[in-house]
């Protein structure tokens, strides 16, 4: 008889604690600070190292990254007494800011065995203490800008965490599970979901952007706006069955429904499915953080590529959203879904709603739209100018969030982006139509 592999053997419970707006800014920042390394609790020591592709980046140098974060644009510039951890972190933790300075290949993140994960730990210890301090200081607007920027620029490298680890347990031959489901977790599949039903929006011309209070990143800037053609968006996400019932019908052997590069791509990397899905004796299994499991059909299909998402609603005779689409639509709908909170790690069938189902949590949804500036954006004064402004070139706008995301990083204006290819985040499709 088998055994399992040790560290699945603990039951891991993950419960990330909720992040609220309305927290003291102290209780903020150390709830961000604990939520990644909550999720990377059960990781194995060797798992914090793995680095299956250049995209995906170790466990351990996002917990050093999010750290270094703080430490270069907050403590160095805002806390006089402040001395670095470490001279040399740097350049080893800079992640893509020329202005900062040098910095190691992304795709030799995982060569990086020292400094040693309790070293990182360490770190994150170290910086933790110093800006315990530095916000019992009266601090400047500029200061309080960047503090808001790090918690939101940390949570989004736990989604990545999330995502990359599984990533990198995937690529095992032993597909290992990074936890074992909780007992008292909801069960993650019902037996369908809710059928597929279309609501209508008018034409006009529409604001879309980020304004008010809170935090928004700069390329949800500035409110504008867009005039729209009457459309219909879908009810819910496409489903895996219904994926399953595209791939029966041949849809990765017409090349009538690709776009050029879509149909280059899956012939290079020889795709016949989403990522992570996997055919034994006949039965189609999922890889998910739970290891493999069986393929649920009610379940939202994700870990697809735009390509793959733009064929798919070429066949079902629809197409993808653009991005203001999406945001006209999910302004009706509360910031409410399958987040990274609710521990399910995985999206969930969908229910009836009145308005649209799952716009935010579950997966990412690609839109039609190529991530380009708003009219008018600029990028911010300093190093941080670099966050978001010069990705936008060969990306595509994803909206809504995923299982991964916390439910305090998103909201309707927020803008995410990935190249065309990209499938390793939790990326599904809702379609959408002409009135
Ligand atoms: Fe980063």
């Amino acid at each position: 008889m088998s055994r399992p592999l040790a560290h699945a053997t603990v039951e891991a419970e993950f419960a990330a604690p909720a992040f609220q707006q309305e927290l003291p800014l102290l209780q903020r920042y150390l709830t961000v600070r604990d939520t990644s390394m909550q999720i990377c609790a059960p990781l194995a020591v060797e798992d914090h190292s793995l680095q299956p592709m250049p995209d995906a980046s170790p466990a351990k140098w996002h917990l050093a990254h999010t750290t270094w974060f703080f430490e270069t644009f907050l403590l160095s510039e805002y806390m006089q007494e402040f001395r670095p951890f470490h001279p040399a972190f740097r350049n080893l933790f800079n992640s893509y800011y020329n202005a900062v300075g040098d910095r190691p290949l992304r795709a030799l993140r995982h060569v990086l065995s020292r400094p040693s994960l309790e070293e990182v730990h360490a770190y994150r210890i170290y910086v933790d203490e110093a800006m315990v301090h530095l916000l019992s200081l009266e601090l400047p607007s500029a200061a309080r800008d960047l503090l808001a920027l790090g918690m939101n620029h940390e949570q989004q490298h736990q989604e990545l965490i999330v995502t990359d680890v599984k990533n990198g347990l995937w690529a095992n031959p032993l597909r290992p599970a990074y936890r074992i489901k909780p007992q008292h977790a909801t069960p993650t599949h019902t037996n369908a979901a809710a059928s597929l039903e279309w609501h209508s929006f008018a034409d006009g011309v529409y604001s879309v952007g980020f304004e008010g209070a809170g935090f928004g990143f700069d390329n949800e800037g500035p409110r504008h706006k867009v005039y729209l053609e009457a459309f219909r968006l879908a009810s819910r996400l496409v489903t895996n069955g219904e994926y399953l019932d595209f791939m029966r019908d041949g849809g990765y052997s017409n090349a009538r429904l690709w776009l050029s590069d879509g149909w280059d791509c899956i012939r290079n990397n020889q795709w016949m499915a989403p990522l992570y899905w996997e055919q034994r004796d006949g039965q189609w299994w999922n890889y998910t953080l739970e290891g493999m499991q069986p393929l649920q059909l009610s379940e939202p299909v994700c870990h697809v590529s735009f390509y793959e998402a733009d064929a798919f609603a070429r066949w079902a005779g629809a197409r993808l959203a653009s991005e203001f689409e999406w945001e006209v639509a999910a302004r009706s709908c509360p910031v409410a879904g399958n987040f990274l909170e609710s521990g399910a790690l995985h999206p969930q069938a969908a229910g009836h709603t009145e308005s649209p189902a799952q716009m935010f949590g579950d997966a990412w949804e690609w839109t039609a739209s190529p991530y380009v500036a708003y009219p008018g954006f600029k990028p911010a004064a300093g190093a941080v100018g670099e966050y978001n402004g010069k990705f936008m070139c060969n990306q595509m706008v994803l909206r809504g969030g995923s299982c991964a995301t916390p439910q305090s990083h998103i909201r309707a204006s927020y803008r995410n982006f990935f190249p065309p290819h990209a499938r390793w985040q939790f990326m599904g499709v809702r379609l959408a139509n002409g009135d």
